[in-house]
């Protein structure tokens, strides 16, 4: 089957980059992104490139580069699933909030809505790929819904999880380590329909990179995935306890172990803690699936992962307190940093905003600069009326460390780096504290200047 016509539904972190890099590889497939959010799709079809809802360096110029070519954004999503001939489901898969599983399982409603919507538009056969993270066999769930149509349309089921990291994500769709593709390997038209695939991602992935699998195998891989590289994170950052007790440098520990060949340099950057939407709800989600078969040691062996991840967090603003002569209340604390990551302005799961809260609880005065968040994001992720008063964004760093005790680095955004600390320590209450939550910054430089310093994982 030739691929002509592609329909997305989704147009978030994940959908819609992916779908611009597939554009502008291959360019006589028309790509069509549908969600039913129309202020995101409004977005995405701004005029400035400056205004898309999704911020990633280089996205702007590949979106302007094939937009309204052959990459379009719509919220006539009947329209496109009817039209096209391949569907990736990209909506969001958050942990349940209610009911069975809550707290743990993967909320698979929105997934479930577009089965059902494919079943009830689709005329014609349809390759059906699975782009959301999702908890393994999903895909025979959505296939049973698929089947049950009555309209004797024909779907075929393919599992293509993403690995693309946000900030880095065009450089991972156009260079990936691997692309997996899970389907029907026992069956012609299951084969075929991976063929489909293969051959799109060939346009710009080398074979040896693409790797065919069964649907459950390509399923658990993506959490295996996850699973693995938050365990790197939260390995290193309960070591970074260990230095600060003994006075080691968790970086010179980072870099002896990372040079093994074995261990690997990437994922042991000590930090305030992982966030992002996918590490925790996918571990969650193992977490989940490990206890449905009564695999309780397994299930406690993962969750250990998440437990050292809030405790990495909590630890960060507990220190801050005690530094600041256990009590900061009335203080004005400054977060340089609010998103999860540098270079993007996703701020689900954010380290920083647990941080936030914690202090807020205490009564402090949190003041908040980000370069790419907005202010209405970082209050809705505060999400307590209480803390209006207490909370604060501003759009220049200068001014939100004006008369603060404190600053505390959340994300390691370059830009921090170039500061002129020496204005920051000048403007500020003395002693004047730095806690950097993600080890970006010069300490001797500001020791120097007068600042106290505490840099994570450093004795
Ligand atoms: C992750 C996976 O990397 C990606 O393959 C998958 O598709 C989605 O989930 P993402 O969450 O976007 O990607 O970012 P990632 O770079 O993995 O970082 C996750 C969190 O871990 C961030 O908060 C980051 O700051 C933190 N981290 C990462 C560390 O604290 N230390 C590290 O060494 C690496
Ligand atoms: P991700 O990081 O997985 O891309 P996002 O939350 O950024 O998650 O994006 C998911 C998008 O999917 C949202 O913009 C949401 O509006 C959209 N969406 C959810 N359900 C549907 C649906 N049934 N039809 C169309 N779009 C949907």
């Amino acid at each position: 089957m030739k691929i002509e016509n592609i329909c997305c539904i989704g147009a978030g972190y994940v959908g819609g980059p992916t779908m611009a890099v597939i554009a502008q590889k291959c360019p006589d497939i028309k790509v069509t992104v549908v969600d039913i959010n129309s202020d995101r799709i409004a977005a995405w079809n701004d005029k400035n490139l400056k205004n898309l809802p999704v911020f990633e360096p280089g996205l702007d110029n590949i979106v302007g580069s094939c937009r309204d070519k052959n990459l379009f954004f719509t919220t006539e999503v009947d329209k496109a699933i009817d039209e096209a001939h391949m569907i990736f489901i990209s909506v969001n898969t958050p942990t349940k909030t209610y009911g069975k599983g809550k707290g743990m399982a993967a909320d698979l409603k929105y997934i479930e809505l577009c089965a059902r919507q494919i079943a009830k538009v689709a005329t014609d056969d349809k390759i059906v790929v699975e782009k959301s993270t999702l908890p393994v066999r999903t895909a025979s769930a959505i296939k049973s819904i698929l089947d049950n149509t009555g309209s004797g349309v024909k779907f075929q089921i393919l599992s293509n999880p993403e690995f693309l990291a946000e900030g880095t994500a065009i450089e991972d769709l156009l260079h990936p380590d691997r692309v997996l593709i899970g389907g029907d390997t026992s069956t012609k038209e299951g084969n075929n329909a991976m063929k489909a695939l293969v051959e799109i991602y060939s346009n710009w992935v080398s074979q040896e990179r693409i790797l065919t699998t069964n649907v459950w195998s390509s399923e658990l891989s993506k959490l295996t995935a996850n699973a693995f590289l938050a365990q790197r994170v939260s390995s290193i950052n309960a070591m970074s306890v260990i230095c600060e007790k003994t006075g080691a440098d968790v970086n010179e520990v980072a870099k002896a172990i990372g040079m093994d060949s074995r261990i690997g340099p990437k994922f042991l950057k000590s930090s305030v803690g992982f966030g992002g939407s996918c590490f925790q709800k996918d571990i969650l989600n193992l977490v989940y699936i490990a206890k449905s078969y009564g695999l309780n040691e397994v299930a406690d062996y993962w969750e250990q992962v998440i437990k050292m991840n809030d405790y990495q967090k909590n630890r960060f603003s507990d220190n801050i307190v005690s530094t600041l002569y256990n009590t900061v209340a009335g203080k004005k604390i400054a977060f340089f940093g609010w998103a999860f990551k540098k270079d993007t302005n996703d701020t689900r799961e954010s380290p920083a905003i647990q941080v936030a809260k914690n202090l807020l609880n205490e009564q402090a005065y949190v003041e908040v600069f980000d370069p790419k968040v907005k202010s209405e994001q970082v209050f809705k992720d505060i999400n307590n009326n209480n803390s209006e008063d207490l909370l604060k964004v501003k759009k220049n760093p200068y001014q939100v460390a004006d008369k603060a005790h404190a600053i505390a680095i959340l994300t390691e955004w370059d830009e921090f780096m170039d500061y002129d600390w020496q204005k920051i320590y000048d403007s500020m209450l003395k002693p004047a504290f730095v806690f950097d939550g993600r080890g970006i910054l010069d300490t001797n430089k500001l020791e120097n200047i007068g600042f106290v310093c505490y840099k994570i994982g450093m004795g």
